[in-house]
């Protein structure tokens, strides 16, 4: 099966996208985690992609898109793939049809923007392998460590109250239209994010037919 996650910076797509990727046993390609690693080597799209997500504005499509091409060309995708953090424009996703890429379902985590700027305060990620937790809603089992790899978890630069602001209005603005997009091919399902994690991931599973 192939997924797209979609919602609000922070609502928790990544959190779902890996509870439906274990559940199902297919990779969740988070471009969000891709760009951060490479502006952590150093490389050259890393760097140019750094000074956008820093701003809290997005990547160009075209840097963006060729990742996605890479990575959904390896072996572990054969069998399906989730998508969190991608397409975010309407070019992703005509790229994306584009590419002959057949999306079983649209995934959208609703979450309201007074809840997200709540959530992202709390949200530490390990700088190591790119984890996500909560201060309260999901710690890490010893305050500051990567329970998956020891490293330690930092707060995200763009979690920085003024950058989650821009990073609304760029969803607003440039990722929300996605959802007509999808509605009008018949694949978007919309999950209501707003109650605690377990419930919203009974109600992720139960979209994408696991029970
Ligand atoms: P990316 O890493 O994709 O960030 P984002 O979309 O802003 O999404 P987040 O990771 O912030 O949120 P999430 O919805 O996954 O929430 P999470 O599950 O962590 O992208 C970062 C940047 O990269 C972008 O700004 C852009 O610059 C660039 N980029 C990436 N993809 C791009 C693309 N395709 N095109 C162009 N640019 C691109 O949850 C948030 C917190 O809340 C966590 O701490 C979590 O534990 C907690 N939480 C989750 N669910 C609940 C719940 N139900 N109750 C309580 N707490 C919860």
């Amino acid at each position: 099966m192939n997924l797209i996650f979609l919602g609000a910076p922070g609502a928790g797509k990544g959190t779902q996208a890996e509870v439906v990727s274990e559940a199902l046993n297919i990779p969740q390609i988070s471009t969000g985690n891709i760009l951060r690693e490479a502006a952590k080597n150093g490389t050259e799209y890393g760097l140019k992609a750094k000074a956008a997500m820093d701003a809290g504005a997005l990547v160009s499509d075209d840097i963006v898109i060729g990742i996605l091409k890479e990575r959904i060309a390896e072996d572990d995708c054969k069998e399906g793939f989730i998508l969190d953090g991608f397409p975010r424009t309407v070019p992703q996703a005509e790229a994306l049809d584009a590419m002959g890429i057949k999306i079983d379902k649209v995934i959208e985590i609703n979450v309201a923007d007074e809840t997200i700027k709540q959530r992202v305060s709390g949200r530490r990620v390990c700088q190591g392998c790119g984890a996500s937790y909560h201060i309260e809603y999901k710690p890490s089992k010893t305050e500051g460590v990567c329970d998956k790899c020891g490293d330690k978890t930092v707060i995200r630069k763009d979690d920085q109250p003024e950058v989650v602001l821009e990073r609304l209005a760029t969803y607003h603005e440039k990722t929300a239209p996605l959802k007509d997009y999808y509605e009008k091919q018949g694949k978007l399902v919309t999950v209501e994010g707003q109650e605690e994690v377990a419930e919203t991931s009974r109600l992720t599973l139960a979209a994408v037919g696991v029970e």
